[in-house]
């Protein structure tokens, strides 16, 4: 059984597709450990308690200093002892050993289809101003694994969205969760919880 500890910054929309999954059978070979968020205001916080998931606030601002804040997220990471860390929606960079530490064995969720309208700068709603300022006709989301970059590592699933002609940026990031990362994000943890992908020089192939 796959271990998942999800980190999560907002409403917990991707958490709860995951949690979903989990209880169709969508995802097996997996359960979720833990939900760490660094807003102690998060729904995420809630939708976990509600489905008896350890849900645990790490936020940087309760910490005298960005290396305090790494060690105590860090260590409860070790106690949580994931197969797979899931960012869905966690708005903080990792600390660079939790990303060494857990290599290939941490994914994120992007909206939009890598390599367009990534890197920083681009989470929320940035990403979906950036598609419809370039006037792009079709968007998406993106599963990836977590390498030192932003946004850099292999892909694991993507899925396109259309864009339409009256789309507003808010209008367009619930098209692109409703149509994209509510579906590849459950999927993309079912791949792996199966041993059903490999990462071979930077490429996800199916085995
Ligand atoms: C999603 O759009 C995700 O792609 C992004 O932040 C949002 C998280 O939403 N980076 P939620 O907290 O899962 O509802």
């Amino acid at each position: 059984m796959l271990k998942l500890v999800v980190c999560v910054s907002g409403g917990g929309t991707n958490l709860q597709a995951i949690i979903d999954a989990i209880t169709d059978k969508r995802i097996t070979n997996a359960e979720i450990v833990g939900v760490i968020s660094n807003n102690k205001n998060a729904y995420a916080l809630e939708r976990a308690k509600n489905h008896g998931i350890p849900a645990y606030c790490i936020s940087p601002k309760d910490f005298a200093s960005r290396e305090q804040f790494n060690q105590a997220f860090l260590q409860k990471m070790q106690e949580l002892d994931p197969g797979l860390i899931v960012l869905a929606g966690f708005l903080v960079v990792l600390p660079e050993t939790m990303i060494k530490s857990y290599h290939n064995r941490i994914i994120n969720i992007h909206p939009s289809l890598i390599p367009s309208f990534c890197g920083t700068g681009f989470y929320g709603l940035k990403v979906h101003e950036g598609a419809l300022k370039r006037g792009v006709k079709t968007t998406g989301a993106t599963v990836h694994f977590v390498d030192e970059g932003t946004d850099t590592g292999p892909i694991i699933l993507q899925k396109a969205v259309m864009v339409e002609a009256d789309d507003t940026p808010e209008i367009l990031q619930k098209r692109v969760m409703e149509q994209a990362e509510w579906e590849i994000m459950p999927k993309a943890i079912d791949l792996i919880a199966n041993d059903k992908i490999e990462v071979k020089d930077g490429i996800v192939w199916r085995k």
